[in-house]
């Protein structure tokens, strides 16, 4: 039995874009951000409030979201790592923001420079301010089934990471394959384990595509019950820590999934596929999802 309903978080905007080299103007990222609104996105990571010397990309994120058209209903979220970047989030107008931990040790070194437990530690405060200012937080773990430094990742050690992300008040936990290596079997075993401690409906799937495995990987999860998935608009982005490591599943992709299979999502797939071939365009590269091109070449 799959889930009737789907929820798409688009993370194009920050984990899309977070990883290019050239310069991309704020009004090309407010223009992205509205035209995913357009399309009828109701989550939307609009970028991320982290040291501009590990990401120089997601600088401008304050401008980005004092930019944007906002629909009522539709929820803009920010990447915050520490209560300095929950503050910066909220003067920019987040209405939500999320957490990241990773599953590995190696890999919460290299991308938050502090341990797994101390990086837990850290948002203790950012928790508190959030409660205070009513802002909902939700959580990331990454490297959930495999590190590019580590290897192997026990389930059980992703499981650990989630209990504790819930148990210091985030609304849902996205798992993710940061690296892409992930494959259906491992996948469902995955959901199975944390779903013996955590409601479905509160997990999310966080793919990137990096060997083509995302959307088994989705399809995997919604044989587990899973109805949240993290995309990204033209399968934008890759991660600067994680070498090699390409861009999300494209949200075109996983849309025309969801279509064949009669799942509600509420997503405009044309005007989706314009919306990528628009940023693409803009950063003068090949569109990543294979929906989109299809169309587009119709
Ligand atoms: P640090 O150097 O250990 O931190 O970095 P620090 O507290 O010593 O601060 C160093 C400097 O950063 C200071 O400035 C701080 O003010 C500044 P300086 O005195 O040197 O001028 N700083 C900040 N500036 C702006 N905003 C902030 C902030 N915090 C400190 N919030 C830190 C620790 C976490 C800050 C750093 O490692 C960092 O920013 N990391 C971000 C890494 C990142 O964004 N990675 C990509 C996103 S995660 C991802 O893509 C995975 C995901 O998609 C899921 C998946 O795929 O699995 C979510
Ligand atoms: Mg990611």
């Amino acid at each position: 039995n799959l889930p009737s309903k789907v929820r798409l978080v688009e993370v194009g905007p920050r984990d899309g874009l977070q990883n290019e080299k050239q310069p991309i103007s704020v009004a090309d990222k407010i223009q992205l951000v509205n035209d995913l609104n357009a399309a009828g996105l109701s989550t939307i990571e609009v970028g991320s409030f982290v040291s501009p010397k590990w990401v120089p990309q997601m600088a401008g994120s304050a401008e980005v979201f004092t930019g944007i058209e906002r629909k009522p209903g539709v929820v803009y979220q920010a990447l915050t790592p520490n209560l300095k970047g929950f503050e910066a989030a909220l003067a920019a107008g987040a209405d939500e923001v999320a957490v990241f931990a990773a599953a590995s040790e190696a890999f919460s070194q290299k991308n938050i420079n502090c341990s797994i437990s101390e990086s837990l530690e850290r948002f203790r405060d950012l928790m508190a301010a959030a409660q205070a200012a009513n802002i909902p937080v939700r959580g990331y773990v990454s490297c959930v089934l495999g590190c590019p430094y580590d290897g192997e990742v026990a389930p059980a050690q992703v499981l650990s990471v989630a209990r504790e992300l819930f148990a210091m008040g985030c609304y849902e936990v996205s798992v993710g394959d940061t690296i892409g290596v992930g494959t259906a079997g491992k996948t469902r075993a995955l959901f199975n384990l944390l779903a013996r401690e955590i409601p479905r409906e509160k997990l999310g799937g966080h793919f990137h595509d990096t060997y083509g495995q995302a959307l088994a990987n989705i399809y995997a999860s919604l044989q587990e019950g899973i109805e949240i998935f993290d995309s990204s608009v033209a399968g934008l982005g890759g991660c600067p820590y994680a070498k090699g490591a390409t861009g999300n599943v494209a949200t075109e992709d996983v849309v025309y999934l969801l279509n064949g299979l009669g799942i509600q999502h509420g997503i405009d797939l044309s005007r989706l596929a314009a919306a990528g071939q628009r940023i693409c365009d803009v950063l003068g590269r090949a569109n990543g999802s294979r929906v989109a091109r299809a169309l587009l070449s119709q």
